[in-house]
């Protein structure tokens, strides 16, 4: 811990929260310098929100309207943003895309995690797709978000074997499980200032990021 102030994070979600949680926990119980202030959904009434409420943090639902209201959309994200002042914007099984506009804004503050060792399979159903594919290793990355979906540039991926036997479920909840750790660890570099956005790219440790930090879980 560095003794200077917590990073102030906002959280995105849309539905189960479960990452917006491990998160939550790892700043509340001081593994990493950072508070979340506030979790906001765009969908009314799901499970992460109660979740939030429980550890006790300000809540809000922006409700996606569709997509041709977008840009109004992120006009009400940006209001309810604004009481919370984040320094960096995480997005946490948020299911929308936000625009061109909203994200080079933020250069640099919003962080994504993706279930897959991007970049293969940016997308949907990434655990299916893995074990059609007969692929032995899978895993999740944790990412700056640019315009470009699932696209930005990349900052530390858990790497997990497929098993013989995998299900969709089993290889689910063993990704899962490595994104309550590496996504904090991430939030965590960010809050220490040992990852840092530059002339439009990621450094970590005074370095330029130019391939993610892998870690291997069994
Ligand atoms: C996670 O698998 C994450 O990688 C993806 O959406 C899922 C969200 O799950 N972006 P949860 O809402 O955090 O439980």
């Amino acid at each position: 811990m560095t003794g200077s102030d917590p990073l102030r994070l906002a959280i995105l979600i849309s539905g189960r929260g479960s990452n917006m949680a491990a998160i939550a926990r790892a700043c509340a119980e001081g593994r990493i310098n950072a508070h979340v202030g506030l979790v906001i959904s765009e969908r009314p009434g799901v499970a992460g929100l109660d979740t939030a409420r429980a550890l006790g943090i300000e809540t809000r639902t922006v409700a996606w309207p569709g997509a041709a209201e977008r840009l109004q959309f992120e006009r009400e994200l940006d209001a309810a943003l604004a009481a919370a002042q984040p320094d960096v914007i995480i997005l946490a099984g948020f299911m929308r895309i936000l625009s061109q506009q909203f994200v080079a804004a933020r250069a640099g503050r919003i962080l994504n995690i993706h279930p897959s060792l991007l970049p293969k399979y940016r997308g949907l159903h990434t655990h299916r797709r893995v074990l059609e594919a007969g692929d032995r290793v899978h895993g999740a990355s944790v990412h700056f978000v640019t315009a470009e979906l699932d696209g930005g540039p990349l900052i530390l991926q858990s790497r997990v074997a497929v098993r013989p036997g995998d299900s969709e479920d089993t290889l689910t909840a063993r990704v899962h499980a490595t994104e309550y750790i590496i996504y904090p660890r991430a939030i965590g570099w960010l809050a220490d200032g040992r990852l840092a956005w530059r002339d439009d790219r990621p450094w970590l440790d005074g370095k330029p990021l130019t391939a993610p930090v892998v870690e291997d879980f069994p």
